[in-house]
């Protein structure tokens, strides 16, 4: 099984053929999501809600993403993977080159950050350095006092032009991969159509190149009400590599996302 690269999810953009791409935190399930197919696993710092039971990602610290990348790197097989930084690893640029540093000799093979167009600068210091940057926009969950809660972005028109050109921007800066949550869909097909490299999304409808979610959600585990863009792919199967494999299919088949799990 050939490992997952940058340059396979480009490939995958150029072919229109979308990639599934899973959160994962331990070596096991790394290994079942290896197995079922997933192309990208993300060790996110969701760990801070679905494993330590936080309300929100920001009490994460870099030690703890980084006591999960070296687990899911010693048991993932084929997937490529992405690791957050944490909350204010992006207080400045000294720090972030540090944390993504620490990121990449754990296991990191792409380091994705929150924020907006004014990380352009940090996005250029860490590609200078040779570390593959995914840039998070949208919904930042790490902005969520800001946002006044986990909502939407970009319904209205400044706003979801604003969210195209700060894509624009972080690819010019050497971003390899942009990732956009829970936004429009006819969003996720403007910044898929006005950038080069691939587009992930979550919540961000069917026309992106590349579809993630949280392990948890997809297991049905997760606490409280799933998000709307979230399904549960353990229902009616027997294993949890079944799970995984029947969500990569899905998002490999076009049938996940469906109209219900969009904006
Ligand atoms: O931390 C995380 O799991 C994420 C996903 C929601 C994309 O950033």
């Amino acid at each position: 099984m050939k490992t997952v690269t940058l340059s396979h999810l480009n490939a995958f953009k150029r072919a229109s053929e979308p990639f599934s791409c899973l959160t994962a935190y331990d070596a096991s399930f790394a290994q079942h999501a290896g197995a079922a197919g997933i192309d990208v696993l993300l060790v996110g710092d969701s760990l801070g809600m679905v494993l330590q039971g936080h309300a929100s990602t920001l009490p994460v610290t870099l030690d703890d993403i980084l006591y999960h990348t070296r687990c899911v790197a010693r048991g993932k097989q084929r997937s490529l993977l992405m690791v957050d930084l944490p909350f204010m690893s992006n207080a400045d640029t000294r720090q972030v080159l540090h944390d993504a540093g620490a990121l990449m000799r754990a296991g990191a093979e792409l380091v994705k950050i929150e924020g907006a167009g004014w990380m352009h600068d940090d996005v250029r210091a860490l590609t200078q350095r040779g570390v593959p940057v995914c840039a998070h926009l949208g919904l930042t969950p790490q902005s969520v006092h800001q946002f006044g809660g986990y909502k939407v972005q970009g319904r209205e028109q400044d706003d979801a032009q604003r969210i195209v050109d700060d894509a624009r921007l972080l690819v010019d800066a050497g971003a390899s991969v942009i990732l956009l949550e829970c936004v429009p869909a006819a969003l996720g097909r403007a910044v898929r159509d006005a950038v080069e490299v691939p587009v992930i999304g979550i919540g961000a409808g069917p026309d992106v190149d590349g579809q993630i979610l949280v392990m948890h959600d997809i297991l049905g585990v997760t606490h409280g009400r799933p998000p709307r863009f979230a399904k549960n792919f353990l229902a009616g199967r027997d294993s949890i590599q079944a799970a995984f494999a029947a969500y990569h299919d899905a998002v490999k088949t076009r049938q996940f996302p469906a109209e219900e799990h969009c904006f």
